[in-house]
Formats: C-alpha cells, structure tokens, sequence
C-alpha cells in the first residue's frame, strides 16, 4: 500500500496507476463503517484496478464552534486497517497542502443544503463540496463509495456531480451499525457511557416510525412530532432535527407513503449524532 501526503505527488501516481480506481474519501479514526466502504471498492476495483481512500480532517466543513480541534485522528492505525482491508493507495494531506492561504474560490450548494444538516451547520456543506470536488480533481476516480449514513451529502455530492459534470460514478454503501443498531460513527468515541447506552433510541424510533408510514397511519407532522417525543423520552437526548422528507429533493414529504426519509440529528451532551431510514 502506497502512502502519498502531498497533491502534487498524488497526481503523478494517478496518472500510473491500474484502472478502475475507486475512491473512499473520509476524515479517518476509521471504524468498521469505513472499512466496509473500503472492502466494497476493492471488489468494484475487481483486482485488477486500484482501491484507493483520503484520510483528511477537512477544516473547510467544520463550524467556529464544532469539533474540529478535537476530531480524533490515528493515521497510524488507519493506515494499518487500510492496508489490512485490501486499500492500494492512501493520500494523508496537511490542510496547508489542501488550502492555499488566499484561496478564493469553493462550490456551494443551493438547495438540498438549505434544510437538515445544512441549516444547523451553516457553511458545512460548502466545505464538503470543496474538498470533495478537490479530491475527485486530484484522483479522478472511476467510481467513489459513499456512506448512506450520511444520506444529506451523498444526495448534495450527487446533484454536485450532476451539475458541474464531474466524470464519476456514485456509490452510496448500507449504514453500517453497532449490534444494539446505533449508526457506527468516528464521534461515537466522545459519548459517556450513560449516553452510549441511550443513543441507540434514534435507530429504534426511526425503525418504528418506518412502521407507521408503511401502515400509512396519521400525517407526515405527526408521524414527525411523534418521533420527536419519543427520542426525548431518552434524558440525555436533545433533538437538534427530525424530518420525513422527500428523498430526491428532501422537501418535507407531501404525504406520508413511501419514498420517504426519515432523518434525525440529536445532540447527547456535545455529540451530535445523526441517523436516517429510506422508506422505499
Ligand atoms: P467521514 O465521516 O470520515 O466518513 C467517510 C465516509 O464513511 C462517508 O461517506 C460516510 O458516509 C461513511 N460512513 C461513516 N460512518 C458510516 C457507517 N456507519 N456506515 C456506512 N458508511 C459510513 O463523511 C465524511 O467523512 C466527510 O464529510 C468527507 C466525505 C470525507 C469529506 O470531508
């Protein structure tokens, strides 16, 4: 496996390497989640291209107040369950070599971003896209893998790719989850072990929220007040947001059937976790 921590290397690489090349980008402290990522583009890379992964703490996508300074980051480890996991080619910036100090130039999203994630963060989703487009320009990927977990970006990087006709394909992988179903997450490491216990009620009110659409039982801002209420029956949860939106345009849904996604952020202590179900 082949380590590379600058971008003007890394395009020189590129250039050699054997085809498909299939990107997983991600901020490392890898779990089990990325891992899957990985091992599904090595067998999209059937053998004979390159299974590749980014490992960068993007300043870009975290807010003045977020948890950008204390984002866990292992690039030893990650690089040794990378290799372990098939991975051919890891790129491990600086943010100095990612971002020139007078940079004036980043893409922005102006729909799908407004709502969800995208109206508590402000400027997040902005971040994303930068960095992403970056990367797809510094590896021009064949293919690159996404998580379902965070449905909100894969469906801004999908219409990004879309618009500005980025010659890629998407891949949007399975949430990969604990046994108890809590969504595997790189901030799943900060939670007490009070709040470990108690997190797993997101996953459980969204899978029986799922239940009411597929019954079509009450309207969507029931079905939406409910999921609230419930989520905060847990003492230590704090909804940030619970939605069940259109999945393409992710409008609040006009009516409560299938498609349907059903997404919610809650915040346990200084945690924010995120989740969601596609009801198709
Ligand atoms: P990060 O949070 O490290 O996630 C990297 C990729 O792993 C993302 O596509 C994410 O959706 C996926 N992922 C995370 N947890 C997962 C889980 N439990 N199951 C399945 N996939 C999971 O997302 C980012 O980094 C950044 O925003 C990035 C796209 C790298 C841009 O900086």
């Amino acid at each position: 496996m082949r380590i590379v921590t600058e971008s003007a290397k890394l395009q020189q690489v590129v250039s050699k390497v054997p085809r498909p090349l299939v990107l997983v980008p991600t901020m490392g402290a890898l779990h089990e989640g990325h891992l899957a990522l990985v091992r599904r583009a090595r067998r999209l890379a059937r053998g004979t291209g390159t299974t590749a992964a980014s490992i960068f703490v993007n300043p870009t996508q975290f807010g003045p107040s977020e948890d950008f300074g204390r984002y866990p980051r292992s690039f030893e480890q990650d690089s040794a369950l990378l290799r372990q996991n098939g991975c051919d080619l890891v790129f491990g910036p600086d943010a100095p070599d990612m971002y020139y100090p007078d940079r004036s130039v980043e893409i922005v999203e102006n729909s799908l971003s407004q709502v969800m994630c995208g109206a508590s963060r402000p400027g997040h989703f902005s971040g994303v896209c930068t960095v992403v487009a970056k990367l797809f320009n510094l590896f021009h990927p064949d293919i690159a893998i996404f998580g379902a977990k965070d449905f909100q970006q894969f469906a801004i990087i999908r219409r990004m790719v879309r618009d500005l006709n980025f010659l890629v394909r998407l891949e949007a992988h399975p949430t990969v989850r604990e046994p108890d179903g809590l969504a595997m997450s790189s901030r799943n490491i900060y939670l007490s072990a009070e709040e470990r216990e108690q997190a797993p009620v997101i996953q459980q009110v969204l899978q029986r929220a799922e239940k009411k659409v597929r019954e079509g039982r009450g309207s969507v801002a029931g079905v939406v007040d409910w999921m609230r209420a419930q989520i905060q029956l847990a003492s230590l949860a704090k909804v940030d947001y619970v939605v069940a939106v259109d999945p393409v345009n992710l409008q609040t849904a006009s009516q409560l059937r299938p498609p349907v996604l059903l997404a919610a952020a809650v915040l346990f202590g200084k945690t924010r976790l995120i989740d969601n179900r596609l009801v198709e």
